[in-house]
């Protein structure tokens, strides 16, 4: 048969049988059967150069154009053979349940902290907000806590060397006291003169944050940890405000038996100053009847000198305490540096 007229039946037989490899594997025996160095279509080429002159070019052109045919509906199956194998190969059912993929939680203290903030929102407190990295002025001596006085010392924190920040005159020649003026809060309460500094009285806020002191970590103590601070300023404000206001928000947060009472307390931006202490189910549990939770007070007039609020005719009460504790009271957690170690043991259990 002459060489021209062998193509074409080759070029369909090969097409049937591309179409009918039922995958990928018998799809490449396929190939290398036609297109293979010793393939049937690989010889009807080697057998061009054996013909006449005059057949050549009819004959190699339509050799090249069934190759390329043949290649492409190669290619057309292959990727038809490459979709099937990619799709499961048992129907689908869906009605199974679909996979759960494990649910982050909130830590411990955040959720804490939501509770009392949702606590104040009920009665009018909007959240406030203030620089960790702070300084001396708001920090202490806005505060009514003067360079000298011992309510420092128990606050000593983290200074941050700051070269660009002026050494106080007083200080310029001292070397007993060459700290810079930078340092991380130890207290929240710098919050307060913040807040004054910038908006006109009344004002009602509550202020969630993180604090740092120089404390060496141990079951009751931390580096770092957080507190709230409560600011209320109106005319007229009493005692009796604040004493209902925490009755309110710890019943609210600690449970309906809860009880309160106040203990006279010094500090340097209240007068009079009081401690909370607290009572309930959860102190019982703890094997006492009275846990000390917090500080506060009415707001020193010299306070209100400082931010520029008239003391004769504005009134307030401000208070702050720690988050951890509250929180290893509710949950009954007996050490504070649990909340620190990001141990899923301990968080999963919140
Ligand atoms: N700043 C105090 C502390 O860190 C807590 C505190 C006490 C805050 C009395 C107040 C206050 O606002 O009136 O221990």
């Amino acid at each position: 048969m002459p060489l021209l007229d062998e193509i074409e039946p080759l070029k369909q037989s090969a097409l049937a049988e591309l179409q009918a490899s039922p995958d990928l594997g018998a799809l490449e025996q396929t190939r290398v059967s036609y297109l293979g160095s010793h393939g049937k279509f690989t010889s009807l080429l080697k057998q061009l150069g054996s013909l006449p002159k005059e057949e050549k070019p009819a004959a190699g052109k339509a050799v090249n154009a069934a190759k390329v045919a043949l290649e492409a509906a190669l290619a057309r199956r292959r990727e038809e053979l490459e979709l099937r194998a990619s799709l499961p190969s048992e129907p689908t059912d869906f009605t199974l349940p679909g996979r759960r993929r494990p649910l982050g939680k909130l830590h411990p203290l955040t959720q804490v902290t939501e509770d009392i903030v949702r606590s104040f929102r009920k009665i009018g407190f909007v959240v406030a907000d203030g620089p960790e990295v702070e300084d001396e002025y708001h920090c202490f001596d806005a505060l009514n806590t003067p360079a000298d006085h011992p309510a420092r010392d128990t606050q000593d924190t983290f200074y941050i060397s700051s070269p660009s920040a002026p050494a106080p005159a007083d200080r310029s020649s001292s070397t007993i006291d060459p700290r810079p003026s930078t340092l991380l809060r130890t207290h929240t309460s710098s919050v307060q003169i913040r807040v004054m500094e910038k908006q006109k009285p009344p004002v009602r806020i509550i202020v969630p944050g993180r604090v740092y002191r120089r404390d060496n970590a141990d079951a009751t103590h931390n580096p770092t940890f957080q507190q709230v601070e409560g600011l209320y300023v109106d005319r007229n404000v009493t005692v009796s405000d604040l004493k209902g206001t925490v009755e309110f928000v710890f019943k609210d947060i600690m449970g309906p038996e809860t009880r309160i009472r106040f203990r006279p307390h010094y500090f340097s931006y209240t007068e009079p100053s009081f401690e909370i202490d607290f009572s309930s189910a959860l102190t019982k549990r703890m094997g006492k009847e009275w846990l000390e939770i917090a500080g506060c007070g009415m707001v020193h007039p010299q306070v209100f000198e400082n931010v520029g609020y008239d003391p004769e005719v504005w009134t307030g009460w401000a208070f702050g305490f720690g988050i951890e504790r509250i929180a290893m009271i509710r949950y009954g957690i007996n050490d504070i540096r649990l909340f620190y170690q990001n141990d899923l043991r301990f968080l999963r259990q919140f």
